[in-house]
C-alpha cells in the first residue's frame, strides 16, 4: 500500500492504509449490533451502520494505536467500541433533536420511533461496554466510560442552553467539548494507552482529539447553515428550527442592535418562525460577519490540534492525523 495518495482526503488515506485493521472493525461492529431475541434491533442498527458514516472515531483509535508501535488485537476492540457508542449518540440525539435525516437516509426515529432508537442506543452502549471489558484493560475502560458520562452531559447542557439568548461562547464550549470532543479525546486517547505509549505523548493525543473535536463540531454546526443537504446527509436548519443556540448566532446575537435582538428573542426564545427567518438570520450574519468568525475559531482549533501532533515522533501517520485536522476545517460533508 503506498502512502503516496495526493488527491485522497486525510481520513480516506488513513483508511486505506488502515483497510485490514477497519476491515476488522467493521466485522465485529457487524457481529455486536445483533441481537439473538429483537428482531427490532439488528433492524435499526443495519438501517444506521451500513448507511456508512465516515468511521473518523475508530480510524482515529486505529491510527494513534499504530502511530504508537502497537501491534496487538484490542486496539480493533476499542475502535469498535468507540464506534458503537458514537452510534448510540446518533440514535439518542436525533430523537432529542427531532431530525429527521442521517447519512442520506431517514432517521431511525422517523421509520420506526422514539422508542425503538431510545432503547436500541441504550443496547448499543451496554454492547460496546461489553466489548471494552474484553480488552482487560481497567485504564481504557475508565476513559471511555468517563467519555459517555461527558458525552451525556454535554447533550442535557446543551438542552439547557437551548432557546435561552444568554448562552455564552464559553458555555457553548463546555457542550462541544462534552458532546462531540470527549469522544474524539477517547478514541485518541486510548491509541496511546493500550500502546504504552509514554504519559506525554497520551497527553498529546488527548489534546489532539480533544481541540480536533472542538473544531469539527463547529464545523458541523457551520455546514448546518451553510452546507448541502444533499452532501452532509442531513436537513440543513435543524439547529436554527430547534433554537440551537450555536457560534454563528451567539456572535450575531452579541452584535444585535435591538431590532435584530427582537427578531432573535422571537425566532430562538420563542421558536415563533415562520417563513424566510431562516433567510433573515443568514442575512444577519452576513451583515456581522460571524460565518467567517466562527470558521476563524475552527481554524484556531485545527491549530491546536496539529500542534499538540506535533509533538509525537515523526510517522507517516502523525502527518496525515495533521493534514485530518486541516481536512476537518475544509470540510464539506
Ligand atoms: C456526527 O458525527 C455527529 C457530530 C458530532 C457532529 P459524524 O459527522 O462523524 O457522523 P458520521 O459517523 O460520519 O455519520
Ligand atoms: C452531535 O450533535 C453530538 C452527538 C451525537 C452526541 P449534533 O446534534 O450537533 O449533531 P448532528 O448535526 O445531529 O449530527
Ligand atoms: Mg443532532
Ligand atoms: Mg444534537
Amino acid at each position: 500500500m503506498s502512502l503516496d495518495m495526493p488527491n485522497a482526503k486525510p481520513h480516506e488515506a488513513l483508511a486505506t492504509l488502515l483497510a485490514p485493521g477497519m476491515e476488522a472493525v467493521n466485522t465485529l461492529i457487524r457481529a455486536r449490533m445483533a441481537s439473538k431475541h429483537a428482531p427490532r434491533i439488528p433492524e435499526v442498527t443495519a438501517h444506521l451502520v451500513e448507511a456508512g458514516g465516515k468511521r473518523l472515531r475508530p480510524l482515529l483509535t486505529l491510527a494513534t494505536a499504530e502511530l504508537c508501535g502497537y501491534s496487538g488485537e484490542n486496539s480493533v476492540k476499542l475502535a469498535a467500541t468507540v464506534e458503537l457508542i458514537h452510534t448510540a449518540t446518533l440514535l439518542h440525539d436525533d430523537v432529542v433533536d427531532e431530525s429527521h435525516q442521517r447519512r442520506g437516509r431517514p432517521t431511525a426515529n422517523l421509520l420506526w420511533d422514539n422508542k425503538s432508537s431510545v432503547l436500541v442506543g441504550d443496547y448499543l452502549f451496554s454492547r460496546s461496554f461489553q466489548l471494552m471489558v474484553e480488552t482487560g484493560n481497567l485504564r481504557v475502560l475508565d476513559i471511555l466510560a468517563n467519555a459517555s458520562a461527558t458525552i451525556a452531559e454535554g447533550e442535557v447542557l446543551q438542552l439547557t442552553a437551548a432557546q435561552n439568548l444568554a448562552t455564552t461562547e464559553d458555555i457553548y464550549l463546555q457542550v462541544v467539548r462534552g458532546k462531540t470532543a470527549a469522544l474524539f479525546s477517547a478514541a485518541t486517547e486510548v491509541g496511546g494507552v493500550i500502546a504504552g505509549a509514554p504519559e506525554a505523548q497520551v497527553r498529546a493525543l488527548f489534546d489532539y482529539g480533544d481541540a480536533l473535536g472542538i473544531a469539527f463540531q463547529i464545523v458541523d454546526d457551520l455546514l448546518d447553515y451553510e452546507g448541502d443537504a444533499k452532501t452532509i446527509g442531513k436537513n440543513i436548519g435543524d439547529d436554527f428550527r430547534e433554537g440551537k443556540l450555536t457560534l454563528p448566532v451567539i456572535k450575531a446575537v452579541a452584535l444585535a442592535t435591538p431590532e435584530e435582538r427582537a427578531f432573535w428573542v422571537r425566532v430562538i426564545e420563542k421558536r415563533a418562525q415562520s417563513e424566510g427567518d431562516l433567510d433573515k438570520a443568514l442575512a444577519l450574519f452576513a451583515k456581522h460577519d460571524t460565518l467567517n468568525a466562527t470558521r476563524r475559531e475552527a481554524l484556531m482549533w485545527s491549530e491546536t490540534a496539529k500542534t499538540a501532533i506535533a509533538t509525537l515522533p515523526p510517522h507517516p501517520i502523525r502527518d496525515m492525523l495533521s493534514g485530518l485536522a486541516d481536512y476537518v476545517v475544509a470540510r464539506l460533508v
